[in-house]
């Protein structure tokens, strides 16, 4: 009988601190604990991969607006050109793949990385113009476009993958830079003087002009994400994540910050982190 509640309790405990890696640091595995038990009390219907439908998870209008859209994604060509984009080879015969190890499926739930070379957090995107660069290629831009294209086509790959991204246990400086990401999500800034927690941990399923505030937790799962409002701009509607983070940080009139660089680099770690054992939903329409 002992033995069998002792096996209960391993069991739910499991559950609740969705995932776990020996090589994460402590520190790290405690305040993810904090975050996902937070929305988890907030929102008590909802399951942990929930929480990936953002504004949709909470609202019923905007949900089966959302269904309706994902029937006939309007994003499907470019998630297409990304593919094509990703597998022709560079000029010297290499391909992106030689820049990474574990097979093409697994890179998206495993960013951003800390890099142990260059001592700072590379993201996905930032990886992949690394890549270019190694292999005499030209740069390419950072938000949208062809970078964005073969973004997505590694997230619509990767779906059903736990994301498990790692601050390096008994690493100080990779604790920093994840420390410093922290720092970034809490703080107040801009004209508004808001946070990104004032907005999306603290407010989260609130409405605000319109919008309903998504969850945090959740955020990452889907990006480059595809949004009406970038459609309807210049381009094709598909961005990165630390192209929305500009656009939040524009949303409370501050500056926001280059991409790339480790500001974002050190928000998107954080942020990313927080969400670590949700699966990659794949790409998906946002308003
Ligand atoms: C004034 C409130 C406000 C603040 C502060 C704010 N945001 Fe947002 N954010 C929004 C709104 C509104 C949306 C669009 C609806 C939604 O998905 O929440 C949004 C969307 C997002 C999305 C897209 C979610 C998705 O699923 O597509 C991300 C990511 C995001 N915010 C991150 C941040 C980060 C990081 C910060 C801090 C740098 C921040 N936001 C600050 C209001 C805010």
């Amino acid at each position: 009988m002992k033995k069998i509640i002792t096996t209960i309790a391993a069991t739910a405990l499991l559950s609740s601190t969705a995932v776990f890696s020996a090589q994460q640091s402590p520190i790290v595995q405690a305040d993810i604990n904090a975050f996902q038990k937070h929305f988890n009390r907030s929102f008590p219907k909802l399951s942990l991969n929930n929480f990936s439908k953002g504004p949709y998870a909470m609202n019923e209008d905007k949900k089966s607006q959302f269904d309706a859209i994902m029937e006939f994604p309007p994003f499907e060509d470019h998630v297409e050109k990304g593919e094509k984009l990703w597998k022709t080879p560079f000029k010297n015969g290499k391909t992106y793949s030689s820049c990474f190890s574990g097979g093409d499926a697994n890179i998206r739930a495993n960013y951003p990385k800390w890099n142990t070379a260059k001592n700072k957090v590379v993201g996905l995107e930032g990886a992949i113009i690394n890549c270019r660069i190694k292999n005499g290629e030209k740069k390419i831009g950072s938000g949208k476009g062809k970078l964005a294209w073969m973004g997505a086509y590694l997230t619509a790959l990767a779906e059903g993958k736990t994301i498990n991204v790692i601050v390096p246990r008994g690493n100080s400086k990779a604790l920093a830079a994840y420390k410093e990401g922290k720092k970034f999500f809490y703080a107040k800034r801009g004209q508004l003087n808001l946070s990104c927690a004032d907005c999306h941990v603290y407010n989260a399923g609130k409405r605000i002009r319109g919008n309903t505030l998504s969850p945090a937790l959740g955020q990452t799962t889907h990006f480059p994400v595809w949004r009406g409002k970038w459609a309807k701009k210049k381009g094709d509607g598909f961005g990165t994540i630390q192209r929305r983070y500009g656009g939040c940080n524009k949303q409370v009139r501050a500056q926001p910050f280059k991409r790339q660089k480790d500001q974002y680099n050190n928000l998107e770690f954080f942020h990313t982190v927080m969400n670590n054992g949700m699966k990659i939903s794949g790409v998906e329409y946002r308003e």
